[in-house]
């Protein structure tokens, strides 16, 4: 019995698909290189956005109407349920993924279809994390510390489909960073949608980065996504006084007016949210901010969008995810009447990544002529001469040189292409 697992959507589905890899190879399945040799085919689905749901629900159509098994796993499978039994024979919810070594035997081999949505805890699922095998890559992981959201921003589905906010305790995170590590493992990314609010035991996000901190060698430490309004200084400073920890913080803006903040119900003004790159900037210049940035909400007129190119210009973003709002079922904006047609939607995505562009050009052009630790990936994806690498602050650097993934470089930025800096090694550091 051979599986394949194809994975859309965010971090969170990653690291899942990683551990349900691990369910299953444990229970005695094999996981096949190529999903056209595999017996059955795991979709892990993403519902964030229209265009999301529909790759996956594409995919899986794709492989069900060449006769495969197949699974549909995720926020789609937690949305959507029984409707997707024309696609799927399987469909399994975000918290019941404890269930599927058996239901995946059981479906082989009687050809039964099941929808399992119920919370089942993920208690075993866990149990697996703490004896994994690194599989994202030889040196660098992610390691989810909490699941879920409470925050009900109101164009989101996330809460619906990944259920109540749930923090994993200090103790199992760090056994399971301490796993990888054992096994190679240099950088590590936390994982939550809300990292801040983490809160376990009394142990809040500040003393479990400080734990992990204190009771680690980890090269890197990073962790995303940061709710700007959660974001203490508590935290900051934690950051700031560690070596480990990196200087790269995602705040998600969303918006830049705080009336349509407000109508997303995201608990922080304009000014709150550049007080916050502020600080973060003045206790280091060089930190690296990046964000993501919704147009066309509900209400959004070009005044407010205006206050959205005025942030991205006073923030100064390292980076940014820019998209188009659309109507998500369940969530408040979805019964909230739309203000702008698709076509005017477009115009203002376009006018806010030139504008988000321009930002980050200046942001890259202090790098030049000066030398940073890299941590390289892989070949470069225009020249595999070439090799890329990761700055702290988490941006791709592509370096004259090639390199092992998982080398330590110290490197000098000699040019800048388009918004990619470009580096000569001065120094190996491994
Ligand atoms: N938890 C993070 C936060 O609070 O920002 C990120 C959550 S979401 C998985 C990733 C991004 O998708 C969001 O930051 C938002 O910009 C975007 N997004 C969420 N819902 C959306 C919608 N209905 N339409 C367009 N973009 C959306
Ligand atoms: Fe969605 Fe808001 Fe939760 Fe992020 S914080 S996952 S945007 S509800
Ligand atoms: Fe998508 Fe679910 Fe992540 S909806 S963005 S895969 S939490």
């Amino acid at each position: 019995m051979k599986f394949f697992v194809r994975t859309f959507g965010c971090q969170m589905n990653v690291y899942d698909s990683e551990l349900i890899s691990e369910l299953l190879l444990k229970e005695g399945l094999k996981e096949s290189p190529s999903p056209e040799e595999a017996d059955v085919i795991l979709v892990n689905t993403c519902t964030v956005r229209q265009k999301a749901e529909e790759r996956g629900h594409e995919y899986a159509r794709f492989w069900k109407r060449r006769g495969k098994k197949v699974v549909i796993l995720g926020c789609l499978a937690q949305q959507d349920k029984e409707k997707l039994l024309d696609v799927a024979d399987l469909v399994i919810g975000t918290r019941s993924y404890t269930l599927l070594p058996g239901t995946i035997k059981e479906l082989l081999k009687k050809g039964e279809k099941a929808v399992l949505t119920e919370d089942r805890g993920l208690i075993d699922l866990t149990e697996v994390s703490l004896k994994r095998s690194p599989r994202l890559s030889s040196f660098s992981e992610f390691v989810t510390i909490m699941r879920g959201c409470d925050n009900f921003c109101s164009y989101c589905i996330v809460p619906y489909v990944r259920g109540r906010e749930m923090s994993r305790p200090p103790e199992m995170i760090l056994s399971e960073i301490k796993n990888l590590e054992s096994r190679g493992i240099i950088e590590v990314t936390l994982l939550g949608q809300n990292v801040n609010s983490y809160f376990y035991g009394g142990t809040d996000f500040a003393e479990l980065l400080e734990m992990i901190d204190k009771n680690t060698s980890l090269y890197r430490l990073r962790f995303t996504t940061s709710h700007p309004r959660d974001m203490s200084y508590k935290t900051i400073k934690t950051i700031m006084n560690s070596k480990r920890i990196t200087h790269w913080f995602h705040l998600p803006l969303q918006a830049g007016s705080t009336k349509v903040l407000r109508l997303m119900r995201r608990g922080y003004t304009k000014e709150e949210y550049l007080d916050l790159v502020g600080t973060i900037r003045g206790l280091d210049p060089d930190a690296s901010v990046t964000t993501d940035i919704m147009v066309g909400f509900p209400g959004e007129e070009e005044e407010d969008f205006l206050e959205t190119l005025d942030v991205v210009e006073k923030a100064g973003f390292d980076h940014a995810y820019t998209f188009i709002f659309t109507k998500r079922p369940r969530t408040a904006a979805f019964y909230m009447k739309e203000t702008l047609s698709p076509r005017e939607k477009g115009k203002r995505l376009r006018r806010l990544i030139e504008s988000v562009n321009k930002t980050v050009w200046q942001r890259r052009q202090r790098m030049l002529g000066r030398t940073y630790e890299l941590l390289i990936e892989g070949p470069s994806r225009k020249d595999k001469n070439l090799s890329r690498g990761r700055t702290d602050g988490n941006i791709t650097v592509v370096v004259t040189k090639r390199l092992e993934p998982g080398t330590r470089v110290l490197a000098k930025i000699r040019d800048i292409k388009g918004l990619t800096p470009i580096a000569d090694v001065v120094k190996n550091l491994n």
